[in-house]
């Protein structure tokens, strides 16, 4: 799919204040952190559409940005950031619960791992949680370009290995990007757009 436009719509932190409209919806969402408003930026082709900072803790309300006119990318603060104070842990994480359960044009949550972390705790619950609750999502792995080609299949391999050995009998797509070489961005808006036609063609 080749991107056309990309515009910032709103922020915000109440998912009923999200856009009304039915546009057919993606969400990135992973530890802070991970990359998550460089890959949106990066797969527009446009520097500074959403916030990014090399401090974790960036994003911390619910953006949308309209695609192509056609469909929504959603940019959501990253989870497990230490330095954040418990209660504004609690309302992140309300606010982010809220809107995965109620905002039924969502089609998928891409869950970005870094791919060169070993499984964590955090992320293998948060994919249990979307499970539990019917979201389907994705394995988007980050910032490939810090590791060597062999180290990077090694990493992605013990990781699918390590779902499949828990909870999970069958993997979700997965996807493997760099924001900063800009590579498995086509690959990942191809998956939208094919969503996007079930979508529409229903
Ligand atoms: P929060 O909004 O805080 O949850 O973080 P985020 O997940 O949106 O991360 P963000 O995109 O702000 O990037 C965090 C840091 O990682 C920045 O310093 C980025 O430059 C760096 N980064 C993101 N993607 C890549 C990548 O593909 N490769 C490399 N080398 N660095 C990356
Ligand atoms: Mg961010």
């Amino acid at each position: 799919m080749h991107i056309k436009s990309a515009q910032f719509v709103i922020s915000n932190s109440d998912v009923d204040k999200c856009p009304p409209s039915l546009l057919p919806e993606y969400a990135f969402i992973g530890r802070s952190n991970v990359g998550k408003s460089s890959l949106i930026n990066s797969i527009c082709n446009k520097k500074s559409l959403a916030k990014t900072s090399s401090r974790p803790g960036k994003t911390q309300l619910i953006n949308h940005f309209l695609i192509n006119n056609n469909w929504h990318l959603v940019d959501l603060p990253g989870y497990g950031y230490a330095r954040v104070s418990k209660t504004q842990k609690k309302v992140f994480q309300s606010f982010i619960t809220q809107y995965f359960k109620k905002r039924k044009q969502l089609m998928n949550a891409f869950l970005l791992i870094d791919v060169r972390h070993q499984p964590q705790t955090i992320d293998l619950n948060f994919m249990q949680w979307l499970g539990e609750n019917q979201i389907p999502f994705s394995l988007v792995f980050t910032k490939a370009d810090k590791l060597k080609p062999r180290a990077l299949e090694k990493n992605i391999r013990d990781y699918t290995s390590a779902m499949l050995a828990s909870a999970w009998e069958e993997l979700p797509p997965v996807f493997v990007t760099s924001s900063l070489q800009r590579t498995g961005g086509e690959e990942l808006l191809n998956y939208i757009d094919q969503l996007n036609s079930l979508y529409h063609s229903n």
